[in-house]
């Protein structure tokens, strides 16, 4: 008979695991299509008082189905328990936006909740624990979560924008005529908000660059760009609630990119700490840049992009208006 072997166990901590992107996700984690069939996982995962009840029903839900990798699942509402020698922390919980809101109108309230959880990782987290952070406005809450932890490096916190970088590819696809996989090399510059830049003169359809292919440049200034930037609001006004399934599918692509090799010759884009970073942007920041892994977990900048006015002036300006 096969004798299969089985990795190390990792702890995994994901919070607002009451909530819509949660559902879709922490059934992908568990599955094992995030981490691979040969890595068992804990799930750790905080809700609030009031959804303790939700979380309760979720972690049932968990156990009923069988997971080989699952091996354990529990539930909290102190981070400082659920956040005990993770190595993947997931922050998602946070108050979504409703229709008509910008995504900073929240810091007031969510800022809070990544500064306290900022502190519980840095006093029990693996001391090489990667953090996405999810809950809007996630670079911000990603700066503020990443201050309040100066004992992890400042290099393993994430904001996601692979939402935005798959929005992008969607739409370059669509009005290219191809599938989504021939396009390549998609950055979205600066912050998830309506301020993002998705980066059209870096990206590639079949190896060429996009502009090459598609000739209508107006549309990739002006329609283009647009769509990207309001995509998640629209989506809040057709639903009455924020995207989730997509998130989640997102999410899952940020962790697979770091822990897996970047394809050579392309990249992806990920909200990070800018600290002597190679393009100009303001330091001190978190800020959506193209980056590649070796498939270690970390990540180094793309140095062979290119730039010209439109990009730069758009990209500069982000970052020096700190446009949260
Ligand atoms: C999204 O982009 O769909 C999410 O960030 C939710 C939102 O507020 O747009």
């Amino acid at each position: 008979e096969e004798t299969k072997t089985w990795k190390k166990l990792i702890n995994i901590a994901v919070s607002g695991a009451a909530g819509m992107i949660s559902n879709h996700l922490l059934f992908k984690l568990a599955s094992g299509e995030v981490f691979g069939l040969d890595q068992p996982i804990a799930l750790k995962l905080l809700g609030s008082e009031r959804s303790f009840q939700a979380l309760e029903g979720v972690a049932m839900e968990l156990e009923d189905s069988l997971f080989p990798l699952l091996r354990e699942v529990s539930i909290s509402i102190d981070p400082y328990e659920v956040f005990q020698d993770v190595e993947w922390a997931l922050l998602i919980g946070a108050k979504p936006r409703g229709p008509g809101m910008e995504r900073a109108g929240l810091l007031d309230i969510n800022g809070q909740i990544f500064a306290e959880q900022g502190k519980a990782l840095n006093a029990v987290a693996s001391r090489n624990v990667k953090v996405i952070v999810v809950g809007n406005p996630c670079n911000t809450n990603a700066l503020i979560c990443l201050k309040n932890a100066p004992n992890i490096p400042a290099k393993n916190f994430h904001a996601l924008t692979r939402l935005d970088e798959n929005r992008a590819k969607c739409q370059l696809a669509l009005k290219a005529g191809v599938f989504y996989d021939k396009v390549s090399n998609m950055t979205i510059w600066g912050n998830h908000s309506t301020t993002q830049v998705p980066d059209f003169l870096n990206a590639r359809i079949n190896g060429f660059p996009v502009k090459e292919v598609i000739t209508d440049h107006k549309w990739l200034e002006e329609e283009f760009t647009e769509k990207v930037q309001k995509r998640g609001g629209v989506l809040i006004k057709k639903w009455g609630r924020s995207s989730a399934a997509s998130t989640s599918v997102s999410i899952v692509d940020a962790i697979r990119s770091l822990i897996t090799p970047t394809p050579k010759g392309d990249w992806f884009s990920s909200g990070v700490y800018t600290t002597g970073n190679p393009y100009g942007i303001a330091e001190d920041i978190v800020f959506s840049m193209p980056c590649r892994s070796k498939g270690d977990g970390d990540y180094e900048f793309v140095k062979d992009v290119i730039f010209d006015d439109y990009l730069l002036k758009r990209i500069t300006k982000v970052s020096y208006l700190l446009i949260y």
